[in-house]
């Protein structure tokens, strides 16, 4: 069985922990894009070679979740070159037997148009940056609301597959639910279209 779930939105809006979840609970594999990206933009050196050339072990770094990966990876993902270079990875892992979670920001608009199922979990800036602020357990919250609204405003802006809800996508807000919630809402649309068998 093919089947591809898309789940985008902007940062820390809950899309990682409801795709992982959502993977798991139907035994989809799941794919983490911005991986992808955090990847490219901490190799240095030229972006667009760097993503052609992308291994299993520059997936592999143990940095790759840090607030300077997550920078370097909205600075090289404005390039239309590197999205082009990571464009059928991306493709081949969503048509993979079994079914597929891929989160991003163009999943449901650029990647997977056809996907089965096409979520858009959002939340405010101040709730996502205050979840940031929480996990990180240091800092100023200010900063990080600022750092989280340069990060929506750099996705939503750039020309090539800006950050933007798909017409089919189903909107899932976050703000007032707790993490469990989410979940089980996310994996009710799941179920509601998996084929009967
Ligand atoms: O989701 P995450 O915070 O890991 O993404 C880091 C950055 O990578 C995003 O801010 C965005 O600029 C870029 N990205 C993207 N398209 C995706 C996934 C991530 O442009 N599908």
């Amino acid at each position: 069985m093919q089947f591809t779930v898309a789940i985008d939105g902007p940062a820390a809006a809950g899309k990682g922990t409801i795709s992982r979840a959502v993977a798991e609970r139907f035994g989809f594999a799941h794919l983490d894009t911005g991986l992808l990206y955090r990847a490219v933009g901490m190799k240095g050196g030229d972006p667009v070679a760097a993503a052609r050339a992308l291994s299993e072990a520059d997936l592999a770094r143990p940095d790759l979740r840090s607030l300077e990966a997550g920078e370097a990876a909205s600075t090289v993902a404005v390039l239309p070159e590197v999205r082009a270079a990571l464009l059928e990875f991306q493709r081949a892992f969503a048509r993979r037997e079994g079914g597929a979670v891929l989160d991003g920001r163009d999943i449901g608009t650029v990647i997977c148009p056809g996907a089965e199922v096409k979520l858009f979990v959002t939340a405010s800036p101040e709730i996502r940056a205050e979840r940031r602020w929480r996990e990180a357990g240091a800092g100023e919250y200010a900063d990080v609301l600022a750092q989280v609204r340069a990060r929506d405003a750099r996705d939503m802006g750039r020309a090539d597959a800006p950050l933007r809800p798909a017409e089919d996508a189903i909107p899932l807000d976050t703000s007032a639910l707790s993490i469990e919630d989410a979940i089980a809402a996310a994996a009710r649309l799941v179920a509601a279209r998996l084929p009967t068998r």
